[in-house]
């Protein structure tokens, strides 16, 4: 027997579902061309080298759908689209203007297991501002994103933003003298911290020091939550004072559940500054909506001149698990606006009305089934269309249509070169 399941952690798309999948994105597409964003895309396939060279072992090892084409080329389903994106530039960067804002919303696989708000293919935004060095494109790039949760019609309760900086981790390394191996085993720790028990961190932090002593001076500085504490530990360090400005500007922008968290490292090798993620503040959904940051080497890494980058990934899946949790999703709406139900031998008649309405640019059904006219309204009213009326005789002779509204229960007649204005 064939199965009836889709791919494992994968999802069909029913309409209902499809309607809120439209939803999310159009919402995405709007604040992000608000803000000036312009729309690209790309194969879902790449060579695999690409992600070698700066996504991290555990996307590349693990997680990724990778094969041998006929031609004997090493091959990956695109699991992030960062890469992509940055070879992209990279390709065009003599004849591209900068700074670029660009935007997209690819389909991403990665072979993980399947969990709430993990599966095997989501759906992402991308946003990403390239050829900004200033810190005017870390506050845009989350300004924009606060904007989206805004749009979507959270409340700062909702939610929280949280910051760091990979220069912080840079500075901690240099005043605590760790090799470059160290730090990037510590940063790898950060980010799986959330998920360890305090007995596995303590243990790992250990065994990553070299000591217990240095390992409880990390412990100390990765549990502060004062940015100016920092700061004074770390004698003004350029990188903490970039991520203070960056926290203060948006502060002073309205961005007021913005928080500093020194555990956030973020997965990925490539970033080089900034970074950020969002969480709901529901602890039934623990995994980010997002998550991003700078990456000013990932151009260069093509052999070309270094184009700055910063952006973030949002996922379609904890999406829609935080406006399903917060009640924000709106109510199922079909495209079709009128379902012309008729009589016997009036379906051309049905049909004829049809068209002229479509050409007026109205999204139309006529009913295909024959069946008696009190079916066919039921049709309409179980697929919530909201608009029905029935041809006949009587119609076709007067030019006279009743219209019922089946969401509110009324009925208004019309005549035929008015149904239209009244179904827009
Ligand atoms: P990421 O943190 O791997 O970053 O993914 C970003 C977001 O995509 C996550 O916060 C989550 O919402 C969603 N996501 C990731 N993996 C899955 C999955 N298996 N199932 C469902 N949702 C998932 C990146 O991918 C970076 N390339 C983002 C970026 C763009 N950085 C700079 N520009």
């Amino acid at each position: 027997m064939l199965s009836l399941e889709p791919y494992k952690g994968t999802r069909d798309f029913y309409p209902q579902d499809q309607f809120i999948q439209n939803y999310i994105f159009g919402i995405w597409k709007k604040v992000a061309e608000s803000y000036g964003f312009s729309e690209y895309h790309a194969s879902i396939l790449e060579e695999t080298e690409l992600y070698k060279a700066k996504s991290g072992e555990e996307i590349v090892n693990e997680q990724t759908y990778s094969f041998t084409d006929r031609g004997g080329r090493e091959v990956t389903i695109r699991p992030e689209m960062t890469p992509t994106v940055a070879r992209m530039v990279a390709q065009k960067r003599k004849e591209l203007t900068f700074p670029l804002r660009w935007y997209s919303i690819p389909n991403l696989f990665r072979y993980e297991r399947p969990q709430r708000g993990r599966l095997r293919e989501h759906w992402q935004l991308n946003c990403d501002i390239f050829g900004v060095d200033s810190l005017e494109a870390d506050v845009e790039i989350i300004s924009l994103a606060y904007d989206i949760m805004k749009a979507f019609g959270a409340t700062d309760e909702q939610f929280e933003i949280r910051l760091n900086s990979r220069k912080l981790l840079n500075a901690t390394a240099r005043i605590h003298k760790l090799s470059s191996d160290q730090e990037y085993h510590l940063t790898k720790l950060l980010d799986k911290s959330d998920k360890m028990s305090a007995e596995d961190f303590s243990a790992k932090l250990v065994e990553i020091a070299g000591s217990r002593d240095k390992a409880k001076e990390l412990d100390k500085l990765i549990r502060t939550t004062s940015l100016a504490e920092l700061s004074h530990e770390f004698q003004n360090d350029e990188g903490i004072k970039q991520l203070t400005m960056v926290y203060q500007r948006l502060l002073s922008k309205g961005v007021a559940n913005v928080k500093f968290k020194y555990t956030l490292a973020r997965g990925l090798d490539y970033y080089t500054g900034t970074v950020f993620e969002l969480y709901d503040t529901d602890s039934k959904n623990p995994r980010a909506l997002f998550g991003g940051g700078r990456y000013d080497d990932l151009v260069g890494i093509f052999g070309v001149e270094k184009v700055s980058g910063i952006g973030f990934g949002w996922g379609d899946v904890t999406t829609r698990d935080f406006l399903e949790t917060h009640h924000l999703l709106p109510e199922y709406r079909p495209p079709v606006r009128l379902y012309v139900a008729h009589l016997d031998n009036y379906i051309e008649a049905a049909n004829q009305l049809a068209t002229e309405l479509r050409r007026q640019g109205l999204n139309v059904a006529v009913d295909l089934t024959g069946r008696k006219v009190s079916q066919q309204v039921k049709t309409a009213d179980r697929d919530k269309i909201p608009y029905v009326l029935v041809v006949g005789e009587e119609e076709v002779k007067t030019g006279k249509f009743k219209v019922k509204n089946l969401v509110k229960s009324t009925e208004t007649e019309v005549e035929r070169q008015n149904l239209a204005d009244l179904l827009k």
